[in-house]
């Protein structure tokens, strides 16, 4: 009887074990840099730490300062060969667009905080962007609506998804200026938001999809 029992515990702590290493290589990212590319990568940033360390003598300060900005360099490397860290959420999001579009599915976005990120003293997209036509900016009402049938309709625009307009608008504002309008929009939002926030924005100004008053 025991042995048994010994056995079907056994037996399930395989199975667990399977699905533990079976989910683990689920999770695995598709990387995106081939094994010659990450080569080059890794020997130019050896030659940066290899420089680093020969002014360490001489400046120690700006050899740590190189040391600091080699490491800030392998990280993106990863990040741009598709590696996606376990603090994606609340890194900075940055100004990569297509990046972005494939790391929104890591987060669940929540149009609410999106609306009190609107609305913030920090981001100040209200103080631009009011609810009806302002003369400063688009008005928020109507966004998604008018993505879809307006500014997609641009040939400058084609094949652009709604969501891509919206990443692009906020993290690249100058890439395509709406017409008559100023290119007035802070840049650095990439540099302000979390991937998390700016999911959040996006939830919000995608459920703005009444009618446009432009
Ligand atoms: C200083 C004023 C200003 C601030 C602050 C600002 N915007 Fe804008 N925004 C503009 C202007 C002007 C445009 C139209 C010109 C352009 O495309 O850059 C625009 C365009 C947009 C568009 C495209 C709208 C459309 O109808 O096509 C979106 C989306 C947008 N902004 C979102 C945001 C969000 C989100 C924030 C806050 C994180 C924000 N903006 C902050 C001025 C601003």
């Amino acid at each position: 009887m025991l042995n048994r029992w010994q056995s079907v515990i056994k037996y399930n702590a395989l199975l667990a074990l399977v699905l533990v290493v079976v989910s683990g290589l689920a999770a695995q990212r598709e990387v995106t840099c081939t094994p010659a590319e990450l080569a080059r990568q890794q020997a130019a940033l050896a030659d940066a730490l290899a420089a680093a360390a020969e002014r360490i003598k001489a400046d120690p300060y700006a050899a740590l300062a190189a040391w600091f900005e080699t490491g800030a360099a392998a990280q993106d490397a990863a990040l741009n060969c598709g590696y996606i860290p376990p603090d994606v959420a609340t890194r900075a999001v940055g100004d990569d667009v297509p990046r972005i579009l494939n790391l929104l599915d890591e987060v669940s976005a929540d149009p609410l905080n999106g609306q009190l990120l609107y609305n913030s003293d920090t981001l100040a997209c209200y103080g631009c962007h009011v609810a009806q036509a302002g003369e400063a900016a688009p008005a928020l009402d109507g966004t998604y609506t008018r993505v879809e049938e307006t500014r997609l309709l641009d040939p400058a625009l084609v094949e652009y998804s709604i969501t891509q307009y919206l990443i692009e608008s906020i993290v690249h504002p100058m890439e395509y200026v709406v017409p008559n309008y100023s290119a007035v929009m802070p840049t650095d939002y990439g540099q302000r938001l979390s991937l998390q926030d700016l999911a959040d924005l996006l939830a919000y100004l995608e459920s703005q999809d009444g009618a446009s008053p432009e």
